[in-house]
């Protein structure tokens, strides 16, 4: 059992560190009765990798032609409230009946590493976007946002204390690297299926990866979208500067009731590149460098 980052325990299931209350048992659940649909669109990430922004792309995307910009639901409602969140499905009401009255094509978000999927979701014609991120970014922003989310008669979980966890794989959904590199291998086994995205990338050429995005997800834009803009309006409209000022994303929403509290704004920090070059020291960096190099070469071997 590993402590650390919230007051409950993480579990090591099957390679994975999950939440008992809350992750293990969405994840039961799902493997128990969740049945993929060939239509159905997967949003994989591991936690801070940029989950919010890709809901948002994702969700704008296959609705274009449902919505006025002007009007549109990301101005109104949380990224998080447009897709859900497959692994909390068990925290609703009549799971079973409410994931099956979701009309199709279906849009889900999960953390589940790709190992653990069930098999209909592997094996039906589902597709998956997966996006990843540099681990150094990834650890700062995870460290900040824990500590939001963290109650508040527990002093603050230190940077130092969290980069052990996190080098040693102990984060919800953990290790980070196999999580990434279970579904960069699948990506490069199943193209067709998986779509192996970078947060970087996506940030330095959005109109690029965006494209990229909706041949995948067999909705390319025609001609007549592009001239009109409609790819820079959703680009913009899921802007970290956009998204971060509307008000619903500044609103303190209390999520995920079972043991983590956090807020709509919490998920909005600085959506910068880089940003662990502020807060790591030269030991941290390295350190973080090699276990990347050494689990690619163990991937790559
Ligand atoms: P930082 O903490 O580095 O700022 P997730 O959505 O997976 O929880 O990831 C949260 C990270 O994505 C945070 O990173 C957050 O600021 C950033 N983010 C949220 N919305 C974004 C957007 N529209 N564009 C770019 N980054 C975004």
């Amino acid at each position: 059992k590993g402590k650390g980052w919230m007051t409950e325990h993480l579990v090591y299931y099957k390679g994975c560190w999950l939440t008992a209350y809350g992750a293990l048992k969405g994840l039961m659940f799902i493997q128990d009765h969740f049945k993929a649909q060939p239509t159905d669109i997967f949003l994989a990430t591991f936690p801070k990798c940029g989950t919010t922004w890709l809901k948002a792309l994702i969700f704008a995307t296959m609705n274009r032609s449902r919505y006025d910009f002007p009007s549109h639901p990301l101005l109104s409602a949380s990224p998080h409230d447009c897709v859900p969140f497959l692994d909390a499905y068990i925290f609703q009401n009549n799971p079973v009946s409410s994931i099956h009255s979701l009309p199709s094509p279906r849009l889900f978000a999960t953390h589940i590493p790709y190992d653990l999927l069930p098999n209909s979701m592997i094996s039906s014609g589902s597709r998956f976007v997966y996006i990843c991120r540099n681990p150094k970014d990834v650890l700062v922003s995870k460290w900040v946002f824990m500590n939001k989310a963290r109650p508040k008669e527990l002093p603050p979980l230190s940077l130092e204390d969290a980069f052990e966890l996190f080098c040693k794989g102990v984060s919800h959904y953990g290790p980070f690297w196999d999580h990434v590199l279970g579904y960069w291998k699948a990506s490069l086994e199943s193209p067709e299926k998986i779509l192996f995205l970078k947060y970087e990338e996506m940030m330095r050429e959005p109109f690029v990866l965006l494209k990229r995005l909706t041949e995948f997800l067999g909705q390319p834009f025609s001609l007549e979208e592009e001239s009109d803009g409609v790819v820079h309006e959703i680009i913009r409209l899921c802007s970290f500067e956009n998204l971060s000022s509307l008000e619903v994303n500044k609103t303190k929403v209390k999520r995920f009731s079972n043991q983590l509290v956090i807020d709509n704004c919490d998920f909005f920090r600085k959506g910068r590149v880089g940003d662990w070059e502020n807060h790591l020291t030269k030991e941290m960096i390295e350190r973080l460098d090699q276990i990347t190099e050494e689990k690619l070469e163990m991937v790559l071997d």
